[in-house]
């Protein structure tokens, strides 16, 4: 293992030999912390929360468990371990050695990316901030909060790309990733997902499950990334995701499990009187954050996609499984729009397809947790499933923006889909329902809300009723 530092700022970067960047980081922590203490986790912030850090990059041995006052976590710059001899796996430097500094012609688009994927980490956590109020067990509160705490770390690390790579432009870069705002009309957060507020626990599930699964794809395509800084931050950002998608995944699944449980005790498909969450409700949840997640992913067709790809900054999840890593020949074939909103398949050279090749790795993944949760549904004796609704439904990026599809992606006219679109997407009738049931925080360690059912088992090794967070100095 490198280094760990007991620094101001912990770090496995050897931040002490460079005084210069230190400096610039140890001016940038009080605005980091100031932020926090603004847009972060609104109360809760006197508490001592049982939290998970990273203390190191060691696969079996990188995270420490223990009480702290969300203020003092060690928010730290962790690189994965460089792999020796590292190639550019992909495009048209394919072979060359990964380059350790920035290739000035691609200093700008990196640049782009690196701060696209840096302002949804702070977005998060402003979009989740008044859920502490409402939790339905103080498990799942501590949960938010290593979520919360996790995306202020991924800031960090793409703070320091920017500091340490971009020199000035970079700096003024991570100011203003400390002064967008999620939802704000002036100066709102750059991607469209991050600006939906996120303001009941089935929404902070469904965008755990979906936006954070987002996350993990675009993570994965940055680690291939040819500029090494990028590829190693990305690597170790993969390991604390896993946990946000589970929080995500398992979270929707407990509420399906006690779903199917109100279903069964009351012979009913509408559980709402009994105080549950109906499929129904649900369905319209899923729809919504799996389509504004869909969009992250930018266009089908796009030309941008394709220069990342052939210039070694963005290639696909998991880019060893094809054999092919240039891309010039083969193309790939979707159904696109005609003028007349008619769809025609067509043959789209595969380099300008890479956004829809990379959304079909999230899509697979995505299908296989609702997988999880029909067999929940059905292990209940239930016939009622859960699915993924078309990629082209309710879509606000790319190809079929501006159109209409129903969730099985038939083209429907905008009068349709104004008539229908609540029964599709969560009504303001329905987000008042979802936002009644969780008017009040649970936090008696033993207690659970009515809607959700007990998770299996605690975090790290604690019993599932364990104070996770407690109100003392
Ligand atoms: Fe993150
Ligand atoms: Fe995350």
């Amino acid at each position: 293992m490198s280094q760990i530092s007991d620094e101001k700022i912990p770090n496995n970067v050897n931040l002490s030999e460079d005084k210069k960047l230190q400096r610039a980081l140890e001016q940038w922590q009080p605005n980091f912390l100031q932020w926090w203490i603004d847009m972060g986790p609104s109360g809760f912030q006197a508490h001592q929360v049982y939290l998970r850090t990273a203390v190191g990059v060691d696969a079996s041995d990188w995270a420490h468990y223990d009480f702290v006052k969300m203020p003092d976590y060690r928010w730290g710059i962790f690189l994965a371990e460089p792999v020796q001899d590292r190639k550019i796996g992909f495009g048209d430097s394919l072979g060359q050695p990964a380059w350790q500094d920035i290739p000035g012609e691609h200093r700008n688009t990196l640049r782009r990316l690196i701060v696209t994927q840096g302002d949804t980490e702070p977005a998060s956590v402003e979009q989740q901030r008044m859920l502490g109020h409402s939790c339905p067990s103080i498990y799942d509160l501590r949960n938010l909060f290593q979520v919360n705490v996790e995306e202020g770390r991924h800031l960090w690390a793409m703070v320091y790309l920017l500091h340490r790579y971009f020199g000035r432009d970079g700096r003024e870069e991570a100011e203003e990733l400390l002064s967008r705002r999620s939802g704000n009309e002036d100066r709102p957060r750059i991607l469209g997902a991050f600006n939906e507020p996120i303001d009941d626990w089935l929404s902070f599930f469904m965008f755990t499950m979906f936006t954070d699964r987002d996350g993990k794809y675009q993570l994965l395509a940055l680690a291939e990334s040819g500029f090494d800084p990028l590829s190693r931050t990305t690597r170790f950002m993969l390991t604390e995701e896993a946990h946000h998608m589970f929080v995500g995944e398992a979270g929707v699944g407990r509420v399906v499990q006690r779903t199917a449980e109100l279903m069964r005790e009351a012979k009913k498909d509408d559980v709402r009187s009994l105080g549950g969450l109906d499929l129904r409700t649900i369905q319209k949840y899923l729809n919504l954050w799996y389509s504004l997640s869909l969009d992250l992913f930018g266009s089908e067709i796009s030309t941008n996609a394709a220069s990342f790809f052939a210039a070694g900054l963005k290639g696909r999840a998991k880019e060893e499984r094809f054999q092919d890593h240039l891309a010039m020949e083969g193309t790939y074939a979707m159904d696109v729009p005609d003028a007349s909103g008619q769809l025609k398949r067509e043959e789209v050279a595969l380099r300008s397809a890479m956004n829809e090749v990379l959304r079909d790795s999230y899509v697979e993944d995505c299908q296989r947790g609702v997988d999880r949760w029909n067999k929940t549904l059905s292990e209940a004796g239930l016939s009622d499933r859960l699915s993924l609704p078309s990629r082209r439904f309710h879509r606000h990026q790319g190809i079929f923006a501006g159109l209409f599809f129903d969730p099985e992606g038939k083209v429907i006219s905008a009068t349709d889909w104004e008539r229908r679109k609540d029964e599709w997407l969560p009504s303001p009738a329905d987000r008042a329902f979802v936002k009644s049931l969780q008017a009040k925080a649970i936090i008696e360690p033993s207690k659970m809300a009515n809607w959700i059912a007990p998770p299996p088992r605690g975090i790290d090794g604690k019993p599932t009723d364990f104070q996770y967070v407690r109100a003392e100095a």
